[in-house]
């Protein structure tokens, strides 16, 4: 059963409907589910087929990937999948948005993840005023989570996601989880349109902190879940303190929310090898002479 004290939804990070099932069976409620490139390329079946030695044409990775978020649905139909477009530095706004689209129609409850970048951002500016809901990922940084919030004013509650990655900064050495305390400060001084769903979650002090800071989702890969519902789903304590370690601090940045989103610095290296490394996890998947599609 769900904590009484539980206000942060909590979403399986995978793409093994198996996990999901598991998933619920365990914690007795999951509130939805985020996928990505290299989550689907360690799907089992997935596995299965290249170890056969047969690829996937690119119609069939698209109806493989969505067949498993069917199956998601099928599994959390009232809970959010967020489902993500293939995109590398090459690809353009329109690539994404056109993927975006034909995604969001997959499923009832989809997410369409876009990655925190300049041709991202233009592609999420369009798809939410075409009343899509974005999940903006690989994010990085305060800066980019502002120009998510910029790119995307006028979006109802709801519709809206950043996907902050944590794990990625700690392991360089940066303390990721000041980054969801930074971003959550500051969206306390806009309008709430993007809900701020903490990401690359590899442990439960990333979990219980995380819940102690009020993020408003967590997407949590299964072992770790696993941890927390067979420990009794224990909730933060009062005196709850993260134990940062020798990680470096990542400042607090007063920003201005009210500026057009193409005033922020969106860099960040870590957007950059994560799209590389999301890309050329999907193309594994494919047929040499069929890969890259945007
Ligand atoms: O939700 C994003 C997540 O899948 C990335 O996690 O562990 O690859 O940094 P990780």
């Amino acid at each position: 059963m769900r904590p009484q004290n539980l206000k942060t939804r909590v979403f399986l990070d995978g793409g093994n409907p198996e996990e999901t099932s598991e998933s619920i069976k365990l914690l007795g409620f999951l509130d939805g589910q985020t996928t990505n490139p290299t989550l689907i390329s360690k799907n089992p079946e997935a596995r299965k087929r290249l170890e056969r030695g047969e690829k996937f044409s690119v119609d069939e990775i698209l109806d493989f990937y969505r067949g498993v978020v069917t199956t998601l649905y099928g599994l959390i139909p009232k809970g959010s999948i967020s489902i993500e477009v293939y995109s590398d530095a090459a690809t353009k706004a329109d690539a994404m948005l056109r993927q975006g689209k034909e995604m969001f129609t997959w499923i009832k409850n989809a997410h369409i993840k876009f990655p925190t970048t300049r041709e991202g951002l233009k592609a999420a500016e369009r798809a939410v005023r075409a009343g899509m809901r974005v999940n903006m990922t690989l994010c990085f940084s305060q800066e980019q989570a502002a120009a998510v919030y910029a790119a995307t004013r006028g979006a109802k509650k709801g519709q809206v996601f950043v996907s902050p990655f944590i794990g990625r900064l700690d392991d360089r050495g940066e303390n990721g989880m000041d980054v969801i305390a930074n971003i959550l400060s500051m969206y306390a001084q806009g309008d709430g349109h993007v809900e701020v769903l903490t990401a690359s979650v590899r442990n439960l002090d990333h979990f219980l902190y995380a819940l102690k800071l009020g993020t408003d989702i967590i997407t949590v890969p299964y072992e770790v879940l696993r941890t927390w519902g067979e420990k009794g789903m224990p909730m933060p304590e009062d005196g709850y303190r993260y134990d940062a370690k020798s990680l470096q601090p990542i400042a607090y940045r007063v920003i201005d929310l009210n500026r057009h989103w193409e005033e922020y610095d969106i860099r960040h290296d870590l957007t950059d090898k994560g799209m590389e490394k999301f890309s050329s996890d999907w193309n594994q998947l494919i047929t040499t002479e069929q890969r890259k599609i945007a």
